[in-house]
């Protein structure tokens, strides 16, 4: 038998070298017997590129079903392999996705599959916006080891929001997210990630909306007020809070922008907005994800931030549509927790 390719995983999985690596990994056309994947070098990681990185090891894989698969210089790996990190792409080795338990500060790559969010609304009698919300609260505590307040009901927030649109959009048949809290560097890293069909076609249904490619997707699916489901036509539910109204994307990159970033990938294109501005990638990725940093330090009245991103929200799709502009829906721009009235 020949040779296996190599294919080296950089030494530092930061965003841009894990997005550059995946490019590498797919540019090379090689068809072998044989592919060995190399962590000898591997060294800073981050919850995002390990999951994303992980997805993009395993479809590698499935699109060379006749190829064999071997890993080298792995072990050392204590952090990534606790992650679930090995296991997330078919390599016995370390945690399996899930099965550490977090601990104080970080959550292993978990994997939630669609049809149990599915079932656990049904036997409860709830909305799936109600399920997630309890086990974007649950991360949220898990993360950041507080029971409760503004930083705990921001998060809740934002991680329902990106885990609603995975049920709501993807027609993913998981969820999968990861975390970790630095209290040294007051930041929280949130990754979601589904592997369903992408921005670009969840818009579709929209028939008013004009795209031309997953940039153009993406870009329209992070405005306010712009949704694949609802649009002039669409009969609003009066007693229906979580019906969509296109303000999920835009109000969790308004809490990122609060001093953290936001991140999206939506299969060819990718996204970042830190605090330099806006930047493009072209990425790889079959599926959407999303790595949310909130800075804990700028996150002081979450009451407040909501109502004014809200407000600035709704403002913005007024002068993009005029009167036909959606109004925010009350579940995308607050907890259900805190919502009046009967539902
Ligand atoms: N994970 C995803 N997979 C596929 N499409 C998605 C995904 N996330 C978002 N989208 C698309 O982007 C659109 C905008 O998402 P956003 O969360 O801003 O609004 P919404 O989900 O439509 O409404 P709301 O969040 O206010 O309930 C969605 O309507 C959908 O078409
Ligand atoms: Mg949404």
């Amino acid at each position: 038998m020949s040779n296996p390719v190599r294919i080296r995983v950089p030494q530092n999985l930061s965003l841009n070298q894990a997005i550059n690596f995946c490019h590498r990994l797919w540019n090379d056309s090689s068809d072998a017997e044989q592919y060995e994947f190399d962590f000898g070098r591997m060294g800073h990681v981050e919850p995002f590129t390990m999951a994303y990185v992980a997805n993009e090891l395993k479809r590698y894989r499935a699109t060379k079903a006749d190829a064999r698969f071997t890993a080298t210089n792995y072990a050392a790996h204590s952090y990534p392999a606790h992650m679930g990190f090995f296991r997330a792409f078919g390599l016995g080795h370390g945690n399996k996705p899930g099965q550490a338990l977090g601990s104080s500060s970080y959550i292993p790559i978990t994997i939630l599959p669609v049809a149990e969010v599915h079932k656990e609304a049904d036997e409860r009698f709830l909305n799936i916006g109600d399920v997630l919300e309890e086990k974007a609260l649950r991360i949220a505590q898990l993360l950041v080891r507080q029971h409760e307040g503004k930083l705990v009901d921001t998060l809740t927030f934002a991680i329902r929001e990106i885990m609603r649109n995975v049920v709501e959009h993807a027609e993913s048949d998981f969820i999968e997210y990861c975390g970790q809290y630095w209290p040294s560097k007051g930041m929280v890293e949130v990754a979601i990630l589904d592997v369903g069909k992408g921005v670009a076609r969840g818009l579709q249904s929209n028939p008013y909306i004009v795209m031309s490619d997953d940039r153009d997707a993406l870009q329209l699916a992070l405005l306010p007020g712009i949704s694949g489901k609802m649009y002039r036509g669409v009969k609003r539910r009066a007693n229906d809070v979580w019906q969509n109204s296109g303000f999920g994307l835009y109000m969790t990159r308004r809490i990122c922008g609060a001093g953290g970033s936001f991140f999206i990938v939506s299969n060819t294109a990718g996204m970042l907005f830190d605090n330099t501005g806006k930047h493009d990638r072209n990425t790889t990725y079959a599926g959407t994800a999303l790595r949310l940093r909130f800075n804990t330090d700028a996150i002081l009245d979450h009451d407040n931030m909501l109502d004014q991103f809200r407000k600035e929200g709704y403002a913005t799709a007024r002068t993009l549509s005029g009167a036909e502009a959606i109004e925010p829906s009350m579940a995308s721009v607050m907890l259900a927790r805190d919502f009046d009235g009967d539902r």
